[in-house]
């Protein structure tokens, strides 16, 4: 359980304006994120235990948080004309009551999301040509192994659908890319500050807006339909999509990671071109003859076999001559905690894809035999504000009146009908509120 004066920080910090419930599918300004989660999912907060605890409403609590507290030292400008609401939205967010606040939770949501990472990670002694030639492996390995997505594209019949989820979910990161290491790059650290630059300058398209990476994002996005300014589709953000964002904040605020971040930067860099060159195979495949934008994938196959190089020869070797061997265990970690990481998050989209599949194909689950007790909820027509839920254990939900908007993670909604059945794996996240105006119930069999 986390410290009782943290929970406390916690509902204090969750009780400001600009965290209220939505009432929107998609959000409108940056400033509004929604923290309404019950006191007493608050008084059960605790920390993660291992990677099977990312996709639990504990993780999910916990990782909201600290993305909303660590993206208040970002700058965010309206993509519209300012109203009142969002006026307050702002003023909110951005008070000095609510930083302090944020900053006062920081560290021991970091500790609690973040503490299990380094578990089973192996501490051998390394040598310097020892650990490279691990590393060059590690990686090689990755780019030869097939691209779980591109077997899941073929299995969905709603592969734009899918397509769609995707990016949506990388929007989290990508649409403010190399937002979080701009932590990383103050201070005085020689001649890695200048080649960290140089990875930094690219993200940002050299002072180029259209070359900039979060741009070329945005046409990819918007070739499918989708909208672009930051964080609109927060509310089907799933746990592990916040934790990778958040995981690099973490460790670029923290110059005590400064050797684990230059790991982790490495796999990331280093896996790209070869991840995206079969990413972008399986979505000209899924899409046929239909078009979307690939500049974005485009720019990486190409500026990451740079980036790769520049991680490896101006950073991790010239550290490790400088400052010894002492690092290198760290370095492994960072490559490793991150590698890890990427896995998780890409089974959890997976998992998504798969459910969103079957809910929008209609497929209707069979009457469960071994459940608990039904629970019956009715949900007000008159409720519009609403929040997204992570199932904590599979679920049946059978629609018994009403008509029900469905969300699930892909920024838009599906109506239910009285009678229809929806299978909720554990760990999937969904939205659902009635549609205006009329009460709905529900009976929902916990499956244990
Ligand atoms: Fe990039
Ligand atoms: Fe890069």
């Amino acid at each position: 359980m986390l410290s009782r004066e943290v929970r406390e920080q916690m509902k204090q910090y969750a009780h400001a304006h600009c965290f209220r419930k939505t009432a929107q599918w998609m959000q409108r300004n940056a400033w509004h994120r929604p923290l309404a989660f019950g006191e007493e999912q608050l008084e059960q907060a605790h920390a993660l235990h291992d990677f099977a605890d990312v996709t639990t409403p504990n993780a999910y609590l916990l990782n909201k948080f600290l993305h909303t507290l660590h993206e208040q030292s970002g700058v965010f400008l309206p993509h519209m004309n300012i109203n009142p609401i969002c006026r307050r939205d702002y003023e909110a967010y951005f008070a000095r009551e609510r930083l302090a606040q944020g900053l006062a939770l920081r560290i021991p949501l970091e500790d609690a999301v973040f503490g299990f990472l380094e578990n089973g990670i192996e501490v051998r002694e390394w040598t310097a040509p020892g650990l490279l030639e691990t590393l060059k492996q590690a990686v090689a390995e990755e780019d030869r192994a097939p691209l779980g997505l591109s077997e899941l594209l073929r299995q969905v019949k709603h592969k734009k659908e899918a397509i769609r989820l995707y990016l949506l979910h990388k929007a989290s990161d990508f649409l403010t890319e190399g937002a979080a290491m701009t932590g990383s790059l103050g201070g005085s650290s020689g001649p890695l500050q200048c080649s960290l630059l140089r990875v930094f300058m690219d993200e940002y398209g050299n002072g180029s807006l259209e070359r900039k990476h979060s741009s070329l994002f945005k046409q990819a996005m918007a070739s499918c339909g989708l909208e672009t300014y930051p964080h609109c589709y927060l509310e089907d953000y799933l746990p592990s999509s916040l934790m990778m964002a958040n995981y690099f904040h973490f460790i670029c605020k923290s110059p005590r990671h400064f050797f684990q971040y230059l790991g982790a930067m490495y796999f990331a860099e280093a896996t790209t071109t070869c991840f995206f060159e079969k990413l972008t195979a399986a979505f000209k495949e899924a899409l046929g003859t239909e078009k979307m934008d690939l500049s974005y994938f485009e720019e990486h196959i190409q500026v990451d076999q740079r980036h790769r190089e520049i991680v490896l020869q101006e950073l991790i070797i010239p550290a490790i001559e400088a400052y010894g061997d002492s690092i290198l265990q760290e370095i492994y970690v960072g490559f490793e905690c991150f590698r890890r990481l990427a896995g998780c998050a890409a089974a959890d989209l997976a998992g998504q894809i798969r459910f969103a599949d079957d809910v929008l194909g209609g497929r209707q689950p069979p009457e469960p035999s071994a459940a608990q007790p039904a629970r019956h909820l009715v949900l007000h027509g008159g409720n519009r504000a609403f929040f997204p839920r992570i199932a904590e254990t599979a679920l049946h939900l059978e629609l018994q009146r009403g008509s029900l908007e469905f969300g699930v993670g892909t920024g838009g909604f599906v109506t239910l009908r009285p009678g229809t059945r929806v299978a909720i794996p554990q760990g999937r996240l969904f939205r659902m509120r009635p549609e205006q105006g009329q009460d709905c119930e529900l009976r929902s069999l916990p499956l244990s």
